[in-house]
């Protein structure tokens, strides 16, 4: 059901183009975000929910979503003027975005986990899930489902250690509707940055400037073998460059391979 007084919340403050839904309770915002697109002529839908019963995080894990406690949301773009194999990108444009909308809001100084996680030092604070559909016309849509950790006070035992919320950094609660109206605002400016080359380098250099991993020792988890290596910033294609101990350049990309730090998440 449509949460109408939160949809009213977001009014003057989020972009024109995109057509909001606020719902209660629902399994996970990214598979809302592909129910609501059909009722809607909309280009750009944005889900929010208060709780969901089955979020989703990367690699098939799940994504604690009590209610009321943190942003869940997933901007769907109905096809999008990109080529297939260009939208993987995306997912670094959304986590760029949701890197300067923490920024902004806190002021604390939040840096990006290649390739999308934002993180504040050594844990996360926000996770990114992005997912494609492609026919026979090309990209259907894609939907940037995005998990922000606001105002929990507590993470379970197992997460403790590499996660955090801007509550427990900062001591103050934050605004759902206006940190999601914020983080879509950057993610247009940003969006409308990469659609000129359909890539990343008009916003390298913000990225990289962002990127905590940028001249620290990593762990790569390739499935052909981890190895470890120095990382540089990321390519124009949004891949990560990391220099193995023997001077070698590796170009790595986000679908097949994640990094670590050595002694850690980060
Ligand atoms: C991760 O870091 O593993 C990605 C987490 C993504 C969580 C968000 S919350 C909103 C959207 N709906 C989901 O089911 N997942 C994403």
């Amino acid at each position: 059901m449509e949460n109408s007084m939160m949809i009213s919340r977001l009014d003057g403050i989020l972009p024109k183009e995109i057509k909001a839904f606020w719902e209660t309770s629902v399994d996970s915002t990214n598979l809302s975000a592909v129910r609501l697109a059909q009722q809607t002529d909309a280009q750009m839908v944005l889900a929010i929910a208060d709780e969901q019963t089955q979020g989703r995080g990367r690699r098939g894990r799940s994504w604690s979503s009590p209610m009321g406690q943190s942003l869940y949301m997933s901007l769907l773009l109905k096809r999008p003027p990109i080529k297939p194999e260009n939208a993987s990108m995306l997912t670094l444009v959304i986590g760029l975005s949701a890197v300067q909308c923490v920024r902004e809001l806190t002021e604390c100084s939040a840096q990006i986990k290649w390739p999308n996680d934002a993180v504040i030092g050594d844990k996360k604070i926000c996770g990114i899930l992005t997912e494609m559909r492609v026919d026979e016309d090309g990209i259907r849509h894609v939907v940037l489902g995005v998990g922000v950790n606001l105002n929990a006070g507590e993470f379970p035992e197992e997460l403790k250690d590499r996660a955090t919320s801007l509550y427990l950094k900062t001591g103050k609660k934050y605004d759902r509707a206006e940190t999601a109206a914020l983080l879509c605002r950057r993610f247009l400016e940003n969006y409308h940055t990469f659609l000129k080359t359909q890539d990343m380098s008009g916003l390298l250099e913000e990225y990289n400037g962002a990127l905590i991993n940028l001249g620290r020792q990593v762990k790569v988890l390739d499935p052909r073998g981890e190895y470890t290596g120095t990382a540089g910033g990321i390519t124009p294609r949004g891949e990560l460059r990391v220099t193995r101990p023997d001077g070698k350049e590796e170009v790595i990309y986000a679908g097949e391979v994640s990094v670590r730090g050595l002694y850690g998440y980060v």
